[in-house]
């Protein structure tokens, strides 16, 4: 197993460019299997995640081959249906494959994917989704069974939280549907936005992109397409905040600043200079002292979906804000089990307690966290950690990195072009 030695406290300084969303490659990936044909999907980071969908797909029959950020997939004969344990087990969002086999093939097969490390991660919202469409389901032996009699019909479907794959898994589904449907309370993330632009370029009909309420008209068939997979904002986010948390001046570009409306907001509130222009943002820290090392208001957040603050930056703004001056509150909604950095954190010096969903930070300041070894959980506390080592004094050694390589692409070498001492070693 790899671990990632970090020697802290060097400015950042450069600049580094932005790979495709893995949270809008998988469902674009997915939605591949809606129609018969030659996809080409542009931009499609190189991931982990991104791997494991492939294979999927490759499970269920289609061919693809890769030529640089290129995929090409050919889904003409489908010849699976269902989407095992092994591989389930090891991303969850292989369930994105449930709506568009029953939109392709009437019927699928699929694992339950059971909790993860950052809580329970039903999927009942996916399931009474597709049965508002007049679809069957039920669970057998830890599969999920999706069987529909012929072809779906148009339901109005209300999410009681806005879910993100629940939206795109039934928006999959409804898009061949018969007559129309209406997604209630849907996720307005711009992954979904991106989803609904290639499906919309397939020749589905979609009104209300970007807002929560969604109207499908489905439609007899569609065709196979050519699609960019957006900006991944998470990425960028996690580099803004490394900017913040280490000091130094970096241009991140091929990015959409629009997509980061929360994080900036909260990081010129704490003090650091970010200067945005469409497709790129230069993140910088006033100098204080001879040094560009701002110092660092201490501010609140609550993660919320989009536009509010995503849990998927929650972890690494927390190690920003375990070197804040005064206290920090930080209120995790979406997720029951997201402080498992929380301890690793504490570890290198921070102080943090945790009253429930709500994480207290009491900042230590700047300059004030010290290296030591760590583990990393999940993906974006790996990322945490990263962002605390680059910060902090002496080496951090992070054990599991497996989970960076999950949703980061190159984080290594993007990370030392900006100067960064930072390697990976065999365990
Ligand atoms: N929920 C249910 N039932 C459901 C679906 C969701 O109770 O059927 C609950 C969840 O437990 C959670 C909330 O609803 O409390 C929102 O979860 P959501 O369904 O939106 O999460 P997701 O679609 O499973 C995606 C991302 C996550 C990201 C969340 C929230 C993908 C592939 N994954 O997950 O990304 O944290 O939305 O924004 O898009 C990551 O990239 O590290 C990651 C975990």
């Amino acid at each position: 197993m790899d671990k990632l030695i970090v020697e802290g406290g060097r400015p950042l300084y450069g600049s580094v460019a932005i790979s495709g969303a893995k949270n809008a490659a998988l469902p674009l990936l997915a939605a591949t299997l809606l129609a018969p044909g030659l996809h080409t999907l542009h931009n499609v980071p190189d991931l982990r995640d991104t791997r494991t969908m492939l294979k999927l797909l490759e499970i269920l029959g289609v061919q693809w081959e890769r030529t640089g950020k290129t995929v090409r997939i050919n889904s003409d004969r489908l010849t699976g249906v269902e989407a095992p344990y092994d591989l389930v087990k090891t991303m969850r969002a292989s369930v994105l494959v449930l709506g568009p086999l029953l939109a392709r093939s009437g019927f699928a097969r699929v694992s339950l994917p059971g909790g993860c490390a950052i809580g329970a991660r039903p999927i009942n919202y996916h399931l009474k989704g597709f049965e508002k469409l007049g679809v069957t389901t039920h669970l057998e032996h830890g599969y999920v069974e999706a069987i529909v009699e012929g072809r779906m019909r148009g339901g109005t479907v209300y999410f009681d939280i806005p879910s993100v794959t629940g939206t795109e898994n039934v928006l999959m589904a409804s898009v061949v549907a018969q007559g129309e449907s209406v997604i209630k309370n849907a996720a307005k993330e711009p992954e979904v936005g991106n989803l609904i632009d290639m499906l919309t370029a397939m020749g589905a009909e979609i009104e209300g992109k970007g807002t929560d309420r969604l109207i499908v008209r489905g439609v007899d068939r569609l065709h196979a397409t050519e699609s960019t997979i957006i900006p991944d904002r998470i990425e960028t986010g996690t580099y803004m905040i490394a900017v913040a948390a280490t000091g130094g001046s970096v241009t991140i570009t091929d990015c959409n600043p629009a997509h980061l409306p929360a994080l900036t907001e909260k990081l010129l509130l704490c003090g650091v200079n970010i200067d945005t222009a469409t497709d790129s943002m230069t993140v910088s820290c006033p100098e204080v002292g001879g040094r560009s090392l701002c110092r660092l208001q201490s501010v609140d957040i609550t993660t919320l979906p989009y536009p509010g603050f995503p849990t998927d930056l929650q972890a690494q703004f927390m190690a920003l804000m375990a070197q804040g001056e005064g206290t920090s509150i930080i209120h995790e909604t979406i997720f029951e089990n997201r402080f498992m950095h929380v301890a690793e954190l504490i570890r290198m010096g921070a102080d943090i307690t945790i009253e429930g969903s709500r994480a207290v930070i009491r900042g230590v300041g700047r300059d004030k966290l010290c290296g030591a070894p760590v583990m990393a959980t999940d993906l974006r506390a790996s990322a945490s950690l990263v962002i605390a080592g680059l910060s902090a004094s002496g080496t951090t050694q992070i054990s599991r990195i497996y989970h960076l390589e999950r949703g980061y692409e190159n984080m290594v070498e993007k990370l030392q072009g900006l100067g960064a001492k930072v390697w990976k070693v065999r365990e």
